[in-house]
């Protein structure tokens, strides 16, 4: 990897290059271009982005066009991915999987244009016409399918030879195991995109971090991380999905258009873009682009691109070719969401379990649309230069106030600030000292040592615990959150004012359930208070008595034990019953020989890291009281109680479509406090498919498995509410 070192790319024309130099440049070219496909393909952790790797392997192209004895036969540059990585079997492609040459402006799409015409021998009069659609960023995957049945499935790989990942590919809900129609020809391979919703990328973080594992850095690495998995049961746990868009060995088409077949796959059971779209002309190719570009924020998945085919199956097959490409398709980018501001001020945010999280105050600049004054700096280890695994990044760059800097956005994660621009580096600026005392409240903030890798933990963390202010603050805003007790009218602003208030102040969970016998005793009432008045005081006080009962998981979640996110506090409360069950055992477990820890250790996804934090976190004498006086004012029900008495109580519902009398968020909420689980996607499990106005491939897939559907107001009146 040492040659792969990253430099920014030369900017002598290829031309003006003589034989040496350019023979020096291909070979670093070549080895960081390598590198990168190795990091992308096998490891799933990118080293550089996209545009950064389109821009080295196009100079590469160009320089083996000007001195064609650099080229070698089977060298990087014909490669189209990497080398399986191994983990799997292999699979031969029958018809080799390609990429796509990318046009990163209109201009370059226009060319594309013309070229197709030229190649074929055209004038503009007789017309192409080409479609436009989504370019998927997931990983690709070929579904082999004979007489109806499918029986293979395999990744790209190298574009010759993929990885075998039929077993994990049976997971996928969306990937139909048999094909419907009556034109299903005897041998069909079928080709799309595997990828994650943003919801749903969401939620495998949230469990990535709750089992102490590895958060994954963007959707597109969760989907191959989850596909390539020895373990089908992991696949079958993440919600992929699928859109089909070409094919490879299919002796007879069904259709002798690109749209015609895609069209086609839909009726056998796939799901294809809605947003494909024919056109006759570069300006209608051109004004999808802009309609694509234009949904690409509320789309719910990431695309990084538009790609254009010719329509035609017989003027695709005349283009033919060139090396990794096809000539009859090309990738129209997006540009990188990119600008070039300055770093004012790096401020430490203390969160909830102590984590010192350095943000970048920036000059305000507008990125992709966006103003952006604040972009993360992840943590200590990346203002110095250094990534998760200690190599160098940003070759070995450090990040100083001061400094004028790249700032990326990339759909909808948090900016962050991704390159420093050295030469802009005022002559009198210090590198960054990360303090090592809590800005909050003076304890130390260490950073600990990881006891399944011996590494250090990349986040520093605040020692402070229960002292720390700003660690109460977080604490307090976590336990009335939406997902845990949902306290109406008790958000982030309230609770910052309760915590500062001389007259009613909320120090812990247990002063929440106190206010409204405190105000009572009070002179200084809160309705006379700014910004509440009589009825919000009213109403506040209301919403706390209504939360005396909470469902068993949403209060341990609230609790914030570390480690501990929704899933893994469901799993407690079902597992235990009661809060007094988990509590004696996360108490009993501190012995290492007790049957209690046994217990703790033996239930599904519980891993040692969970029962660390349980144990710690019912060792520490503070919490014990704590909760005894949080649990004189609420009672925890398990969540049979809650649900028995409720008609949904243990169905799997799906919402889908537009909700006018609630959100999604509170509809999930409430499915689940009547003791509902609630899923993203319809399978034949699924019970209930509630829809509203504009529900789409749902519907069919409800009909498809027999799911009985409703609208919002027949859910009210099956819940009476
Ligand atoms: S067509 C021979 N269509 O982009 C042409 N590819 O950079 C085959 N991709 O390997 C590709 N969305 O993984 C095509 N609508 C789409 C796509 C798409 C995403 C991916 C695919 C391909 C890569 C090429």
């Amino acid at each position: 990897m040492s040659d792969a070192k990253d430099t920014t790319l030369s900017e002598t024309p290829v031309a003006e290059l003589t034989a040496r130099r350019a023979k020096v440049e291909h070979k670093q070219l070549a080895a960081q271009v390598q590198a990168a496909n190795d990091a992308y393909f096998q490891e799933d952790q990118p080293i550089m982005d996209d545009a950064a790797y389109d821009a080295k392997r196009q100079r590469l192209v160009a320089l083996e066009e000007a001195f064609p004895e650099l080229k070698e036969t089977g060298g990087v540059s014909d490669k189209v991915g990497a080398r399986p990585s191994g983990k799997f079997a292999k699979i031969r492609h029958r018809v080799p999987m390609l990429s796509l040459d990318n046009a990163f402006s209109d201009e370059a799409v226009a060319e594309f244009v013309a070229r197709v015409y030229r190649f074929l021998g055209r004038k503009e009069e007789e017309g192409i016409a080409f479609t436009a659609e989504p370019k998927i960023d997931g990983l690709s995957l070929s579904l082999r399918y004979e007489k109806g049945e499918l029986v293979a499935a395999a990744t790209r790989g190298d574009g010759e030879e993929g990885e075998d990942v039929t077993v994990n590919a049976r997971t996928i809900a969306e990937i139909p195991q048999t094909l419907a129609g009556p034109d299903v020809p005897d041998i069909a391979e079928v080709r799309g995109e595997v990828y994650l919703g943003h919801a749903d990328f969401a939620g495998i973080n949230e469990r990535q971090r709750e089992k102490g594992l590895p958060e994954f850095a963007n959707p597109r690495n969760a989907a191959a991380g989850s596909l390539r998995q020895l373990d089908a049961t992991i696949t079958a746990s993440r919600p992929l999905r699928y859109f089909a868009y070409a094919w490879g060995e299919m002796p007879v088409l069904p259709a002798p258009t690109q749209m015609g077949v895609v069209e086609t796959f839909r009726r056998w059971g796939f799901r294809t873009n809605p947003l494909m779209k024919r056109c006759e002309s570069v300006e209608e190719l051109i004004a999808q682009y802009r309609l694509i570009e234009s949904q690409r924020a509320t789309l719910g998945y990431d695309i990084d691109g538009v790609v254009y085919k010719v329509d035609d199956l017989a003027l695709q097959a005349r283009l033919g070719f060139v090396s990794r490409a096809p000539r009859w398709a090309i990738a129209h980018k997006f540009p990188a969401e990119l600008a070039t501001t300055v770093l004012e001020a790096i401020d430490i945010q203390v969160g909830r379990t102590g984590a010192l999280s350095p943000v970048a105050r920036l000059k305000p600049v507008t990125v992709g649309g966006v103003v952006v004054t604040n972009a993360t700096l992840h943590n200590e280890d990346y203002i110095r230069g250094f990534d998760s695994k200690g190599l160098p990044i940003r070759d070995g760059a450090d990040i100083r106030i001061g400094d004028t800097v790249t700032v990326k956005r990339a759909g909808d994660v948090i900016p962050r600030v991704e390159a420093v621009d050295l030469a802009k580096r005022p002559a009198d600026s210090k590198p960054y000292e990360f303090p090592t005392l809590c800005p909050a409240c003076g304890s130390h903030a260490t950073r600990e040592l990881n006891p399944r890798t011996g590494k250090e933990d990349a986040v520093r963390r605040c020692t402070g615990g229960l002292i720390c202010p700003a660690q109460s603050v977080e604490r307090l805003k976590h336990f009335v959150s939406r997902d845990a007790m949902d306290i109406d009218g008790l958000g982030d602003k309230q609770i910052e004012f309760f915590h500062g208030d001389p007259d009613l102040p909320v120090k812990e969970p247990a002063d929440i359930f106190t206010l409204a016998a405190r105000d009572a005793g009070n002179l200084r009432k809160l309705k006379d208070k700014e910004g509440f008045g009589a009825v919000s005081a009213r109403k506040l006080f209301d919403a706390i008595e209504d939360r005396r009962r909470p469902p068993l998981n949403r209060f341990i979640f609230g609790l914030g034990i570390r480690h501990i996110g929704e899933t893994t506090a469901r799993l407690l409360a079902r597992h235990y019953g009661s809060f007094e069950a988990l509590r004696a055992a996360g108490i009993a477990a501190a012995d290492e020989a007790s049957p209690e820890r046994q217990e703790l250790g033996a239930i599904d996804s519980v891993g040692p890291t969970v029962v660390e934090a349980l144990i710690e976190f019912f060792g520490e004498p503070h919490n014990e009281e704590l909760l005894d006086r949080l649990l004189a004012q609420v009672s925890p029900q398990p969540l049979e109680a809650v649900a028995s008495a409720s008609p949904v109580a243990g169905k799997i519902v799906v919402f889908t479509g537009a909700l006018e009398r609630m959100t999604r968020d509170e509809a999930k909420a409430m499915a689940e406090r009547l003791g509902a689980k609630v899923a993203g996607s319809v399978s034949s499990k699924t019970d209930l498919l509630v829809a509203g106005p504009g529900a789409g491939s749902k519907l069919k897939d409800a009909a498809k498995h027999g799911v009985e559907v409703i609208d919002e107001a027949g859910w009210f009146d099956l819940v009476g509410g």
